[in-house]
Formats: structure tokens, C-alpha cells, sequence
């Protein structure tokens, strides 16, 4: 019997946090590099940075293993160093500052805008010394940072757009697409996956050529197999994850209209629950890349109680993001305590990612909203 679309799905149906979609035609192209024997350093990584760069329309982009080694190879690239300090948002995945850290420069917090969740370029500019050598803002949940504010502090500027394919800020210019460094992540989750992996698009061939380098162990193009100038890592990314990725490029306008239409659908479903706080509205022009659905409980509820009450009907759900400086290591190394970013604090105490993937039904929605209506009313 076929769900009706705006039924909740039946309540023993678990919802998963997220699902990636992979097509067919992804296997044929991971067939074909298994075949070709060239499984790394192949033709697939050029043609699939060319693919993503014309896409965003930028004139480069250089894979990478991991949006982790991304940002780290582009810190390196404006020229992060040990002592220096990198201004970015408490409110994002941990890597982001410790690919600060990896280079035994400071990240310096600034607190976040509380409607975007995104470093205020207010308060960001308020953290700026002598020592800052860059700027890192975080496009958190797919909603555009304010660049144009950030451009004008004329700082180097290092973006990460790990959760923001398919956001485009209000001048029309793609994320990513501003020219400065500015990393991609793949991993399962996000908008378009290669399983694990990473991209730095960019405008500059100068930072290209290093970042290339590096990302081979500090080997030129032109030099032997075990030649080396200078210092890199192994963060290649594969033949066969580019060439998942090729695929996924083709099909990632659909991909990104499904999660949009899922965000839609939600909106809808926990439209009027008191006090819960939904993912702001688009601000200013911009367009949200849709990556997670998160929401913030009403003050006063207990977070770790509705997770698992959610879980007991079936419904995955995961406080995200906690506060970078109030995770055990940012506080015994930096002595960081609760009240010195209150947005982000406040927020990042109140948030719940909700199931969301672009192969979400209407009726899972409605499940979700609907168990989540129940489990806020209880007393
Ligand atoms: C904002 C942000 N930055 C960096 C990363 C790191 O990316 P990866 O897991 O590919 O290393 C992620 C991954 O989720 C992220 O969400």
C-alpha cells in the first residue's frame, strides 16, 4: 500500500540523520577507473577539479583527501604560521580550528550572529591584533557568511564551505566562488560525496601550484617520483573518489532541489511549535545550500531527554554543533570557559539536527514534526 504523501510514515520505520545518494551511474564510472588501472594521480582529478571550478567560476580548484587537509593546505597557502592567529566561529565543526592549530597558529574566536549563526563580522573584527594573519569564516549550515563585510577588513581570507555546496550569496557570486581559498568537504553527509574528500577552489595559480605540491608530499609536477622540495603530505584525493565525484557534480542541481524541498516540507510540519527556533530564513538574498536541518529547542528543555525520547520512537536526531571552545581540549589549552561567546554558547546548548537527506518523503517529515510536537508537550 503506497504511504499517502502528506501521511506521517508508519511509526516503526527508524529515520535516519542522514543518507547519501549514489547513482548507478557512479558505479559504472568507479568500474571503468578500476579498469583503467590508474587509480591515483590519474586523468579523473584534473577533470573533476575543472568540473567543480567551472561550476563555481573560479579558475581553480585542487582536490584533496578530506575538507581537514583542505583547510589546512589552504592556511598554508595565505601563509599561516607557528604564533600566528586565525580569526573563525566557535559554532562549526571542530576542524576548522584545529587545522589552525596544525600549523601551531591560535585560532581566536569571535562570537556568531544570532539569527545566520555565522561569525559576526562585527565581533570578528573586534578580535583582530597584530598577530592575525587571517580570517576564517564558516558558511555554517549552508547559509552564506558575509563576505563582503569580511573582504573589507583586507585581511587574507580563508573560507570554509565545507557545509555550503550550492549556496550562492546575494550578489549571485556562488560560495566558493570569490576567489579566496575556499574548501569543499565530501564526506557521506554532505550535499555531494566522494565517501571521504576534499577541494580548495581559488582564483590564485601561485597558491594552486603550492597547494598541489603539498598536497603530493612537496613534489612539483614537473619533478621524479621521489623528488622532493619541499615539505607535504599525503592528502591526494583518488581516481575513484573523483570519480564518484564527476558524477555527483552532474547530478547535484537535483540533489540540492531535493534537500531544499525537504527544508520546505519541515518548515511547514513544525510550523507553530512554541518557541522552537527553525533555520533562519534566508537573509539578505542569499541562498541557503541546504546541508542539515537543525533546530533550536525552546530555553528551558532538556536536550539530552528529547534525544532519546526521539530515539525511543524511532527518530535519530544529535545536539549539533557544540562550542569549539568548550570542548575539553580548547579549555585546558586555552582555559576557555562558558560565557565568553553568549550567542554561540546559547545557541549551541539549545541545538538538535534533525533526520534530513534529499531522499526524505513528505510523510517522514510529518513523522518526524509530529514526534517531535509530542515529545516538546510533554510536562
Ligand atoms: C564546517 C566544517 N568544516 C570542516 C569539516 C571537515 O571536513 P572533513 O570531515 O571532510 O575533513 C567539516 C565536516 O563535516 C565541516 O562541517
Amino acid at each position: 500500500m503506497s504511504v499517502p504523501e502528506r501521511t506521517a510514515a508508519p511509526a516503526t520505520e527508524t529515520i535516519p540523520l542522514a543518507q547519501p545518494v549514489l547513482g548507478s551511474e557512479g558505479e559504472q564510472a568507479v568500474i571503468e577507473v578500476l579498469r583503467s588501472g590508474q587509480l591515483s594521480l590519474g586523468p579523473r582529478v584534473s577533470a573533476f577539479e575543472q568540473a567543480f571550478a567551472a561550476r563555481l567560476g573560479v579558475p581553480h580548484a585542487s582536490a584533496v583527501s578530506s575538507g581537514t587537509a583542505g583547510l589546512h593546505l589552504a592556511l598554508r597557502a595565505v601563509g599561516v604560521e607557528d604564533g600566528d592567529e586565525v580569526v573563525t566561529s566557535p559554532f562549526s565543526f571542530v576542524a576548522t580550528a584545529n587545522a589552525v592549530l596544525f600549523e601551531r597558529a591560535r585560532p581566536v574566536f569571535a562570537d556568531i550572529d544570532p539569527v545566520t549563526l555565522n561569525l559576526d563580522p562585527q565581533a570578528a573584527a573586534a578580535a583582530v591584533t597584530e598577530r592575525t594573519k587571517a580570517l576564517l569564516p564558516v558558511h555554517i549550515f549552508g547559509h552564506p557568511a558575509d563576505l563582503p563585510a569580511f573582504e573589507r577588513m583586507g585581511l587574507p581570507l580563508v573560507e570554509d564551505a565545507c557545509q555550503a555546496l550550492g549556496a550562492v550569496h546575494a550578489d549571485g557570486t556562488p560560495v566558493g566562488g570569490r576567489g579566496h581559498p575556499s574548501v569543499f568537504g565530501f564526506y557521506a553527509n554532505k550535499q555531494l560525496t566522494t565517501g571521504e574528500g576534499g577541494l580548495i577552489a581559488l582564483a590564485d595559480p601561485a597558491l594552486k601550484e603550492r597547494i598541489d605540491s603539498e598536497r603530493n608530499q612537496g613534489r612539483a609536477p614537473d619533478m621524479g617520483w621521489l623528488d622532493h622540495d619541499r615539505l607535504g603530505f599525503n592528502y591526494r584525493l583518488s581516481d575513484i573518489a573523483c570519480a564518484i565525484g564527476i558524477e555527483q557534480l552532474k547530478r547535484l542541481d537535483g540533489m540540492l532541489a531535493d534537500r531544499a524541498r525537504v527544508a520546505g516540507w519541515y518548515r511547514e510540519a513544525l510550523d507553530g511549535i512554541e518557541d522552537l527556533t527553525l533555520p533562519c530564513p534566508e537573509q539578505g538574498g542569499n541562498v541557503r545550500g541546504w546541508f542539515v536541518f537543525v533546530v533550536q529547542l525552546p530555553h528551558g528543555v532538556d536536550r539530552d531527554l528529547t534525544v532519546r525520547a526521539l530515539g525511543e520512537r524511532g527518530i535519530q536526531s544529535k545536539p549539533y554543533l557544540p562550542a569549539i571552545h568548550l570542548m575539553s581540549f580548547y579549555r585546558e589549552r586555552f582555559g576557555y570557559r562558558e560565557g565568553e561567546f553568549p550567542v554561540c554558547e546559547d545557541v549551541a546548548a539549545r541545538s538538535i539536527a534533525l533526520p534530513f537527506f534529499p531522499a526524505m518523503r513528505e510523510g517522514q517529515v510529518a513523522r518526524v514534526a509530529a514526534e517531535l510536537r509530542t515529545v516538546l508537550a510533554r510536562p
